[in-house]
């Protein structure tokens, strides 16, 4: 073991490969996930959803379906216990989505509208497919191409709709070089390996919910409103969770079991099957984007603009705000964003892996190579050239920005110098070689956390947050925190999590959960330290101490954080299928102090995997006359497996946030963003095509 000073502190597992702490637990099975804890008297909900686009239920047939074998009871429109959306939750105005069962309207495919709840999951299961409902069917909209006529601007998460400085067509006009591009991406789904499940009970008055979830606080106080409860009377648990992406908030599966447990006073329990989650679960929007650059004839930005147009449903207004990211990356003179979304008869939209950045980096970072070959500039040289001083719209300094750093040492280790930038030249046999880069950034922020720590009788120590470890190793990480801020050794460090017990905690979202966290633990963990020290013994029910972050959050300075990466990727492209593969990937990423190399590592290379997918695979395609997907199952979208993903390595440059106590920063969606725009650029490189319209399919490339 190392050990690291970090200015007075003193860390020894911070920093340090640390396997999961529960990783046994998972791969031998004694985990439990929210679907396979043991409940006694347990009952199993399965929902039944639209087979229509959009109308209105006329009737749901329950008569026959009550008379099957364990059928309890079937909650539809007519019968379900109401629900309250009025109130403001943790993101704003409650999505309507989850309040199903409230009303006949079907707002669009795969809509639930009922409930079968039965003694198992095969009966539920088998009388739910018996369910016989009538819809009055009205005609739909679902095309999102281009323009359209009902597209408005609407501000994103964390950002305006619009931004403005400068007389863009004045600098255009002026500009030695412009680049006037249209980018596309498609419909995607976080598609998460555990589908959502939850189980729903009343304890004593009080409602427990066994879910799996990115926030066990958000979900029981969205609860609480949407049931009129006190809040201290909802309980939710979520210890082990398979994945959430953005897409494990408040969803129609635990408001559903709540309903159900409620009628039935016994415990049920309602799981999404895989389809179901591809219109349950929330999706990312597809985009189209307009990016127009003018430079001077040394590559410097006279002008920037960047649009965004994305989708939301009827029921829930959710924008991707791809146009974000150009008011981080690159300032000009004259800088204008705008995102504008329209509203469908499609699922509601949702938060997935770098909301905005993530498409908004392959439009942007695919512009900026355009302009790069345009300007006979190396395409690095053209973005260290265009380093801004201060965020272009914000005008605060940025905390730190080490873009160049991870770009040089990006292109050291991935061998740029050697790269002839002219494109189709290198040929091994049937395929055409090239190389891409792209820069990527996610923002870093903080959220106020509590969180408790406890010196045992025993010599251990145990840390109780309801933190989310979704599957980011955020579990371990808080280890390694603890067992520092405590100075032990972290084998005498316990870290309870997922419990809405444990008080107000940010969630696993925004790249913002690990770091939130450790903050709060560290705060409570170094105060219990310096109680121990004057106490003279533990009593045994231990010396347990509280932190709160709020007031040290509020402290903090206004300045522009963010994360930074420089992306790199190989293709090979075949002249005859238009198949490309992708040969190697390099990240090198500028993420503030990195807790776990182990897990850390496998969150960038998890991101960049997912670029790999969708530059090459993700596309949901809506099928215009039903309204709803084709093949939405993970055989119909299509994702990178382990063939399509060769040597992916991800390192990165010393960036530890300034003000915060370990130097975290967050790492959780920066992996994806730009990876998209390396592959696109390096396919340009190979072949001389540009590719403006995601995924690269091989239809596309011929
Ligand atoms: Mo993330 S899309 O904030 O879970």
């Amino acid at each position: 073991m190392t050990t690291t000073t970090t200015g007075t502190r003193v860390t020894k597992a911070v920093g340090t490969a640390h396997a999961r702490v529960e990783g046994r637990d998972k791969v031998t099975g004694a985990a439990r996930y929210a679907g396979e804890v043991p409940f006694a008297g347990l009952a199993y909900g399965w929902m039944v959803l639209s087979t229509i686009t959009r109308g209105r239920v006329r009737s749901v047939e329950t008569g026959a379906v009550l008379e099957m074998p364990g059928v309890l009871t079937v909650l539809h429109h007519g019968n379900a216990p109401r629900v309250d959306i009025d109130y403001v939750g943790m993101l704003g105005v409650p999505d309507p989505t989850v309040a199903v069962f409230q009303h006949d309207r079907v707002p669009h495919a795969g809509w639930p509208v009922a409930l079968v709840v039965a003694e198992t999951s095969e009966q539920a299961r088998e009388a739910a497919e018996a369910l016989v409902v009538h819809y009055e069917e009205e005609p739909h909209d679902v095309t999102f191409a281009g323009e359209h006529p009902d597209a408005y601007t609407m501000p994103g998460p964390g950002g305006p709709a619009v931004t403005g400085k400068g007389d863009l067509e004045a600098e255009l006009a002026a500009s030695a070089v412009v680049v006037d591009a249209e980018y596309s991406t498609p419909e995607e789904h976080h598609n998460s390996m555990e589908p959502h499940a939850a189980t729903a009970l009343w304890d004593g008055g009080r409602l427990e919910v066994v879910d799996s979830n990115q926030g066990t606080v958000w979900v029981a106080n969205e609860l609480a409103n949407l049931f009129s409860l006190d809040p201290a009377s909802v309980r939710v648990r979520s210890e082990h969770v398979g994945g959430g992406f953005g897409s494990k908030g408040v969803r129609a599966h635990q408001v559903a079991a709540v309903m159900a447990a409620t009628v039935l006073s016994r415990p049920v329990r309602v799981v999404m099957t895989r389809r179901q989650l591809f219109s349950l679960a929330g999706h990312r929007s597809p985009t189209t984007q307009r990016v127009r650059l003018g430079a001077d004839a040394e590559g410097r930005l006279r002008a920037l603009e960047h649009s965004c147009l994305s989708r939301t449903s009827t029921v829930y207004e959710f924008i991707e705000s791809g146009a974000g990211v150009a008011r981080v990356m690159y300032d000009a003179p004259a800088h204008h964003t705008a995102n504008r979304v329209v509203r469908l008869d499609v699922p509601s939209p949702t938060y997935m892996r770098a909301p905005g950045e993530a498409p908004g980096s392959f439009a942007l970072e695919s512009a900026l190579d355009e302009l790069a070959e345009k300007c006979g500039i190396d395409p690095i040289e053209l973005r260290v050239r265009n380093e801004p001083e201060r965020g272009p719209v914000s005008g605060l300094p940025f905390s730190t920005r080490s873009l160049p750093a991870c770009f040089r040492e990006g292109a050291r280790r991935f061998g740029w110098a050697d790269r002839d930038p002219r494109p189709g030249l290198r040929r091994e046999g049937r395929w055409l070689l090239g190389t891409g880069t792209a820069a990527a950034s996610f923002g870093a922020g903080a959220m106020p956390s509590t969180a408790a720590a406890t010196a045992e009788a025993d010599g251990t120590f145990t840390v109780r947050i309801s933190a989310a470890d979704i599957g980011t190793g955020a579990r371990t990480a808080l280890t390694l925190v603890a067992a520092d801020a405590l100075q032990v050794p972290t084998d005498r460090v316990r870290v309870r999590i997922g419990d809405s017990d444990f008080g107000p905690a940010m969630i696993a979202g925004g790249s913002m959960g690990t770091r939130s966290w450790a903050w709060a633990v560290t705060a409570a963990a170094e105060e219990l330290r310096e109680r121990l020290a004057l106490s003279d013994g533990i009593p045994p029910e231990g010396i347990t101490v509280r932190s709160d972050t709020t007031e040290a959050l509020g402290a903090l300075a206004q300045t522009e954080r963010h994360s930074f990466g420089a992306q790199f990727a190989e293709v090979a492209v075949d002249v005859a299928t238009g198949e490309v593969r992708v040969r190697r990937m390099l990240g090198i990423f500028a993420a503030g102090r990195i807790v776990n190399p182990l897990t850390a590592r496998g969150q960038f290379t998890g991101g960049m995997i997912w670029g790999i997918s969708m530059a090459l695979h993700e596309e949901a395609v809506r099928d215009r006359n039903t309204g709803a997907l084709y093949g939405a199952d993970l055989a119909g979208y299509h994702v990178a497996t382990n063939a399509d993903v060769p040597l992916v390595e991800a390192d990165w440059v010393d960036d530890p946030d300034p003000d915060d106590p370990v130097g975290i920063k967050g790492i959780g969606e920066i992996g994806i963003v730009g990876a998209a725009a390396a592959i696109a650029n390096a396919v340009w490189h190979a072949t001389g095509v540009r590719h403006r319209s995601l995924p690269i399919r091989p239809d596309r490339v011929l």
